[in-house]
Formats: C-alpha cells, structure tokens, sequence
C-alpha cells in the first residue's frame, strides 16, 4: 500500500512505541479494510455486485501491460475496488452502470474524494477517485491534477466504462461482446481516455483470459490472491475510529432519513457505557461499533429505505437481512473480532426472540445490549419518513412497554431514565457525550 509503512512487531522502534500493557493500538489488516469496504459497496448494487472487483482487476491488468511495478498494480487493484466509494445510493449506482456518460457523474466523485482524504491509509486514492468520471481532454492538460493522478483516475474511468459495456453480457457469456466493446472504447481515444491507456487496454483485452477472469468463478481466485497479500498496519483506536467514521458516513449518506443516524448511535452508546462505569477502553470501542453496526443498510433498496409509511412483510424481511450483512461485512477484518458481534448483534433481544442469529442470554454481551437499547432511542427520536421525532418521555412510555416484554434490559433502560436530556442530546448531536 503505498504512503503506509508496514508495522513490525520484531523492529525495536514498533516495539518501542507500545506502552506496556497498552491495549490502545490494534493490528488490522489493511487489505481486509480495503476488500470489506469494497464488499460493502458492492451491496449498493443489490443485483450486479462485483463492479468495483472487476474493475480493478482490469485496471490492474492494464498496469501489467503497461509495464508497472507490484506495488502500483495493486494500488490500481484497490483503487478499482474504491473507485465508486462515492455511491451509496442504488439509483446513483443504476445511472453508472446504465449510460456511457452521465451528467450526475460528478457527485460521487467528489463525495468519494472526501471520504478518502479522512482516513490516511487510503489518502492516496482521494484525487484518482475524484477524476474518475473526466474526460483525458480536459484532465490531460490541467495544471491542478498531477500526471500520475491523471493517468490512475483515466484508466479508472476506462475500465470502468469497459465494465459499463459489459455488464448486460456478463450472465450469458461476455467474450461474445467483447470486440463490440474493444471497438467502442477505441472510438473515445484521444477524446474520453488517453490514447495510450486505450493503447494498453486494446493489448491486455486481446486474450479470452482478460474476460473470463471478470466472470464470478474467474474473480474469486483473483480475490483470493490479492486478499493473500498482507498488507498489516498498525491503527490506534482514534485511526480506527476514523475508518469506521468512514464506514459510517457510506451508510448514513444513502438516505437523508438515516444520517446521522450511526453518528447519533455511537455518541449515546458511549455515553450509556461510561454511565454504567464500563472501561475507557470498552467505551472507545463501543463508540465504534455504534458507527460500525448499519453497514449492511447498504443492500436495502433506497425504495425501502425512504418509504414514507410503515413496511409490508416482504419489505420487512428485506430490511431484516441488515444486521447479517454488517457481520457478513466485518468478520473478515482481522483486528475486529471483539466489535463485530457487539455492531451485529444490535437486533438481538435478550429472550432470544431477536434476529438474525437468535441469540439469548449469556450469548449478547452487554456492549452488545447497550448498543441495542441506543440504537432504538435514537431511530425514535430522530425523524423517519412516516413521522416526526419523538420526544424523550414519549420514546421513555416506549421503552417501558419493551421493559414489560423483557425486550430490553431494565439496568441499562435506567440510564436512559436517570438523564433524558443527556441521551437526548447525545442521539441528535447537541452536546457533547459525558
Ligand atoms: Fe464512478
Ligand atoms: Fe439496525
Ligand atoms: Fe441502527
């Protein structure tokens, strides 16, 4: 990963940097991040998942050809993965896949520049990603955007608009579309894309292996090799909560009816923790899986997500599925094993009668109770596209209906009933946690 040195737990000066006992730095692996983040969005495109791992692949292709160096085809490996960080929308990802050029492009671009610039490890990727929807006649002479940015985020775009081509012919075979689509990624040499990126891609596409490897079967094994190739870095717990602010603004920009809501959850399931005299350390990480634990609302169809009135049943089931795809998501991250459950775990009950693993008793710890009671005060304080927020008392009436049910957990509800005003303050983002 270029820009990140790799931590060595053998090199005296890592070593030294540890504080006995310090509990504060957590090894995750970098490459996990990068193949979770692109297996998150790749829920936005419900049916045709895979955009972002075939375009890399065929970046990284063109890369080889090119004659570049390991290090700089899988920076253009991951690129393809992140390239459309900036979509959490499924209308925004039917557009992209859908027409050669379209003039709502730019949004996401940008957005996916943002994201990218707060976390350091994947800074690197912010400018290709902002230029990945430019023409090579108006980035090509740009005194802004530096040559190497130019030709990453063009051959990006390239590959990207190849994938566009191809998706409709991906089921019944794609070699027979092939030279239909070499032919019409050559007519925009010049214009679209740099000449010699169209050069490279003409000559890496020459082979039946370029196009079957983008075929399901083909890109598992070019998965697992690259998923093979470590990439251990060294992330203290306010770097690790950046990349899961990360995460959570992904998730919270999909609909204007769940910003903010991931935020609001973390801030109070902090809050709940240290109330109830957890450590330091375990409030820290809560924190994080308060803004870890909707990422699976990213496969729910914005259609459901913004209804405005209650779900049917078969919208209902749908929406169910989310909690299982943010375990689905974290579990391969090496270094979150602790977090993923207690941010998947969040509609559990503690009867048993919760969803999707159905567990019970000593199975949810209390992080992940916490979590649960934060994440229902928050969605009903907050507005929803059938009615307005709650007040306090009346999400309080709620909470006592639950208590009643043995839904929730009176010893952590009785924070919330200390100090109203403290949790209410901590969903909207009015004040700072205590
Ligand atoms: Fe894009
Ligand atoms: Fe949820
Ligand atoms: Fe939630």
């Amino acid at each position: 990963m270029p820009g990140s040195r790799k931590y060595d737990e053998h090199d005296p000066a890592d070593a030294a940097s540890r504080a006995p006992g310090d509990g504060m730095v957590l090894h995750v692996d970098l490459r996990h991040v990068v193949h979770a983040l692109s297996d998150a969005l790749d829920l936005v495109g419900i049916d045709d998942v895979n955009h972002g791992k075939r375009v890399g692949t065929m970046a990284a292709e063109c890369g080889r050809v090119l004659g570049l160096g390991e290090d700089d085809r899988n920076f253009l490996f991951d690129l393809g993965l992140l390239h459309d960080i900036g979509v959490s929308s499924t209308r925004t990802h039917r557009h992209l896949v859908t027409e050669f050029d379209w003039k709502g492009s730019q949004a996401h671009c940008q957005r996916g520049c943002e994201l990218l610039q707060g976390f350091q490890p994947l800074a690197a990727m912010a400018l290709p990603v902002r230029y990945h929807h430019t023409r090579w006649d108006s980035l090509a002479d740009s005194a802004e955007v530096d040559g190497r940015v130019a030709l990453q985020a063009n051959l990006v775009f390239l590959t990207d608009r190849v994938d566009a081509l191809a998706a409709p012919h991906y089921a019944a075979g794609v070699l027979g579309a092939a030279a239909d689509i070499r032919a019409q990624i050559a007519l925009h040499a010049g214009s679209y894309f740099a000449p010699h990126l169209v050069d490279a891609f003409e000559r890496a596409s020459a082979s039946e292996a370029f196009w079957l490897q983008l075929e399901p079967r083909g890109l598992g094994a070019v998965l697992h090799d690259m998923a093979a190739r470590q990439a251990p870095y060294r992330a203290t717990l306010p770097q690790l909560r950046q990349l899961a602010e990360l995460f959570a603004r992904i998730v919270d920009s999909k609909s204007r009816y769940t910003a903010e809501h991931s935020q609001g959850v973390a801030r109070l399931a902090r809050h709940m923790a240290a109330c109830m005299g957890l450590p330091r350390l375990q409030c820290d990480k809560l924190e994080i899986a308060g803004l870890l634990h909707d990422l699976g609302k990213l496969r729910i169809p914005d259609e459901i997500l913004d209804k405005p009135g209650p779900l049917d049943e078969r919208e209902r089931r749908i929406m169910h599925t989310h909690s299982f795809e943010t375990f689905q998501i974290l579990r391969n991250i090496r270094g979150l094993e602790e977090i993923t459950p207690w941010a998947a775990y969040h509609h559990e009950e503690p009867d048993g009668s919760g969803y999707p693993f159905r567990l019970a008793g000593a199975q949810l710890a209390v992080e992940a109770r916490i979590l649960r009671v934060a994440d229902i005060f928050q969605a009903m304080v907050q507005d929803r596209p059938y009615r307005k927020g709650l007040n306090a008392q009346q999400v309080l009436a709620f909470f006592d209906t639950l208590l009643a049910q043995g839904r929730v957990d009176a010893h952590i509800v009785a924070v919330l009933q200390a100090d109203p005003e403290a949790a209410m303050a901590c969903a909207l983002g009015c004040a700072a946690p205590a």
